[in-house]
């Protein structure tokens, strides 16, 4: 193939990324006055996490941030995302400030400016304070005041030089894993009426984060949020029925078709239950009929409150569903085909979900599209030639971003894509099992190995998408591109 040829499938501001959370990498527990979160205490307890793992040093983040920014200018990133630890800031959740967590915080923000990353900060990403947590929680209805306050607390140390916020990190997940199956922090198994409540309390929060955001922010905020991206495709790509049935089990699946199970139809794993509330200012009319025994007061201004305005709609999307329209005009899960394509977390690969996600996200929520997290885990290790060969990372991001780039083709306005992730790290529940980086991390030793998959995204970014066009990985690395 003549390199000339090549054309960039990506507009030129478009946002290459990659996403980090402060639990899952920084570490340092304990250290420089950081107070405990729900993660600390659920992580210390034996039976909870794989293996008996814990993330007290994690990827060790917080000593190597310097080697970690320089992985980063070196694979050409132009923003990335990271989130800060409520508690390491302020270690009771609310009152008195660590300033050491606050320098922590500043210090990578200036690294970052300084090899030419734009900072991209998530409130929120799960590490809630253990003192708050002990006064109630999410189901303390102060819970919005207190996250507010602490966003004041970021904004104050931080908005002279970060511009793009992102409030919490996918709602549906800590609150469904965390509060209602157990299986996260802070393990709960809250009664459905009780998880409907903190819901209304996290959806309170996050538009009270907004508010604070726009008032303290020095520099004018650019502001979103990153929830869980339930997403559905169609079975028949030319079959319109069948885009209709994706769109409804994406919005509309409170009508309760029949093949839902109960434990199904009390699930928080949606998208219009969290988006409609902050976007459109009310809960999905059919959920107010489905859950109206289990509904939640609300209090007057709590809607307008929540329904602050956002610049743009981030969400984290992995994999999907595949529907078709049945008999009585609802949408039906087709069951993935036998030996289909998995990751090591045994979840669908499905490129498909980064073109009718975003689509139909922006269909409906008109707000611009940021791809918040995306990416796979797999079975990684140094090999004898001391490389990490990932080639199923490179053809997984190969299929997912082409479907991206045909989704910008067809003028959704997607901006940016933030791989998950950097740097393997510590994956909740499932410890250090999945390795999700494009940085091996090995443990014992904090030594940190590009892999295969880093190389070859670096060559996507630096050709806006260009090598994408010539095959998977591996293929885009036989065939170095030349000036674009
Ligand atoms: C998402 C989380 C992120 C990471 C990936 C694999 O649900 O937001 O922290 O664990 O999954």
């Amino acid at each position: 193939m003549n390199p000339h040829k090549m054309i960039p499938m990506f507009p030129a501001d478009f946002a290459w990324g990659a996403a980090t959370a402060a639990y899952q990498i920084e570490g340092a527990w304990a250290e420089d006055g950081k107070g405990p979160s729900v993660w600390d205490l659920m992580s210390h307890q034996p039976g909870r996490i794989w293996s008996g793992h814990n993330g007290d040093i994690a990827c060790d983040h917080y000593h190597r941030w310097r080697e970690d920014v320089a992985l980063m200018k070196e694979l050409g990133l132009k923003v990335y995302r990271f989130s800060v630890s409520w508690p390491r800031v302020l270690p009771e959740g609310v009152g008195r400030k660590n300033e050491a967590g606050l320098a922590f915080y500043s210090r990578l923000v200036d690294a970052l400016l300084e090899a030419g990353i734009e900072p991209w900060v998530t409130l929120f990403h799960w590490d809630f304070p253990l003192a708050l947590y002990r006064r109630g929680g999410w189901l303390n209805r102060e819970s919005a005041e207190w996250f507010a306050e602490y966003t004041g607390v970021v904004a104050d140390a931080l908005s002279d030089r970060v511009t793009h916020w992102m409030t919490l990190n996918e709602p549906q997940v800590f609150l469904g894993h965390g509060h209602q199956l157990g299986v996260h922090a802070p393990g709960l198994r809250l009664g459905f009426d009780d998880l409907l409540l903190a819901t209304h309390h996290v959806l309170l929060a996050h538009g009270r984060a907004v508010r604070s955001l726009r008032e303290r922010a020095r520099k004018r905020p650019f502001i979103g949020w990153a929830p869980a991206g339930n997403i559905a495709t169609p079975a028949d790509p030319d079959n319109p029925r069948d885009w209709e049935a994706a769109r409804m089990a994406m919005f509309d699946w409170f009508a309760d078709p029949p093949t839902r199970t109960p434990s199904e139809s009390h699930s928080l794993w949606n998208n219009s239950y969290f988006n409609d509330p902050v976007i459109f200012g009310h809960y999905p009319d059919a959920a107010l009929k489905k859950w109206h025994a289990w509904l939640p007061e609300v209090q007057s201004g709590d809607m307008e409150t929540i329904h602050a305005p956002i610049d743009f709609f981030g969400v984290n999307i992995y994999s999907s569903s595949t529907q078709r329209l049945d008999e009585n005009g609802r949408p039906a899960a087709v069951p993935a085909p036998q030996g289909y394509p998995q990751t090591f977390f045994h979840w669908a690969v499905t490129p498909e979900s980064l073109y009718y996600g975003p689509r139909f996200l922006a269909e409906r929520y008109r707000l611009p599209i940021y791809i918040t997290e995306n990416g796979l885990s797999s079975m990684d290790w140094i090999a004898r030639d001391g490389g990490v060969h990932d080639p199923g990372r490179m053809d997984f991001m190969a299929r997912y971003l082409s479907e991206l780039a045909r989704a910008v083709a067809d003028g959704v306005d997607v901006r940016g894509y933030f791989h998950w992730s950097l740097l393997d790290n510590f994956e909740w529940a499932e410890g250090f099992k999945q390795r999700f980086g494009l940085v091996f991390v090995d443990y014992i030793t904090q030594k940190r190995v590009p892999k295969d998959s880093f190389h070859w995204y670096a060559e996507v970014i630096r050709t806006r998408g260009a090598t994408l066009s010539i095959g998977h990985g591996a293929g885009a690395l036989a065939a170095p591109p030349g000036p674009l």
